[in-house]
């Protein structure tokens, strides 16, 4: 892939992000969704690549736009032959409700490359490059918690866990608080949290407990690009769960995922637009003019990170008005 589709993938989540930000705190999870689908939809087509969605909006026939299968680019001639995981909004109730923690986000990688993850929950446990290797998804809370806290070098109880607010993590949370580790439990939105884990400043050390499995996914891949590390396993809820597993072509159906079955490939891109705040993003802000964006994107093959502040002028960017849908 050409460096220039960095810029590229990141207008398409800055488009999901301005279109979804709209119904912040309008209580329409499925307005805030469908905006942002439209969107990412319409500004993918202006993109020079050959595009197969991957990980989307759900099925052929349980979803309009961006669905599994779905060819999105423009295809035109010597465009790259890449798989697609995108979440036009990842976090519908945050949205609704105006919390914080929502963004826009996809990842692109090599045909083949990315988990094709059914959606279904996954149990997950992921950290930054300087804990890469200090966890198993498989050992007890407490001994993931000291082997992040040596490797990082902090206290355990200076160690910053995010795990979504759910009676399923009662065990787990109950393990931290005991363990003595803070926690930030939130109401959804677990990708950025994954992320915000890679960086130093972000106030987050770990994410972990049983969230969606497409999420897994995306977070893996910009883990990827930051030299860290999240490790997952499919949580079946029943017999036809478990044969989505099987058809994916995974046998052994409780294997623990690590990063090579996840994301593979020198030339990954993910990309992010804040829509509500996070540790991670500032969410999309209107102005007089139009408003402005945080986005971040990076690239595993040079692991260059960039974080881009954007200024957009609805009135000379006629387009935005449909895609805001005015
Ligand atoms: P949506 O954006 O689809 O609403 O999902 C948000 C999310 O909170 C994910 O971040 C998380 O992985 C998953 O849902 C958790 O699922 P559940 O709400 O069923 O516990």
């Amino acid at each position: 892939m050409e460096r220039e589709l960095a810029l590229e993938f990141v207008r398409v989540t800055e488009a999901a992000a301005l279109a979804s930000a709209r119904w912040m705190g309008r209580g329409d999870k499925i307005a805030a969704d469908d905006a942002a689908v439209r969107a990412m939809r319409a500004v993918f087509d202006t993109v020079h690549i050959d595009g197969t969605v991957v990980i989307g909006e759900g099925e052929m026939d349980e979803a309009p736009m961006l669905y599994i299968g779905e060819k999105v680019g423009d295809g035109s001639a010597g465009a790259p032959e890449v798989d697609v995981a995108v979440d036009p909004l990842e976090g519908t109730n945050i949205v609704a409700k105006g919390t914080t923690g929502a963004i826009a986000v996809l990842a692109v990688a090599p045909k083949d490359c990315l988990l094709h993850a059914p959606d279904m929950y996954m149990d997950k446990i992921a950290v930054g490059p300087g804990a890469k290797g200090a966890v198993n998804l498989d050992a007890p809370v407490e001994e993931n918690l000291n082997n992040v806290a040596k490797a990082l070098g902090k206290d355990i109880e200076d160690l910053t866990v995010v795990i979504l607010d759910r009676p399923r993590h009662q065990e787990k949370i109950a393990a931290i608080r005991k363990a003595g580790a803070r926690i930030r439990l939130i109401s959804d939105g677990d990708v950025s949290p994954a992320v915000a884990a890679a960086f130093d400043d972000s106030g987050v050390d770990m994410m972990m407990g049983i969230g969606g499995a497409p999420e897994g996914v995306l977070a893996a891949a910009a883990l990827y690009c930051l030299g860290g590390e999240l490790q997952g396993r499919l949580v079946p809820e029943d017999d036809a769960e478990i044969e989505r597993i099987k058809k994916m072509g995974l046998q052994e159906v409780d294997k623990l995922l690590t990063m090579d079955d996840l994301v593979c490939g020198e030339d990954v891109i993910f990309a992010a637009t804040g829509i509500t705040d996070s540790s991670l993003l500032r969410g999309v802000r209107f102005n007089s003019q139009g408003a402005s964006t945080h986005s971040l994107v990076m690239r595993a093959k040079t692991g260059t990170v960039r974080f881009v502040e954007a200024r957009h002028r609805f009135d000379k960017k006629p387009f935005m008005d449909e895609i805001r849908g005015k």
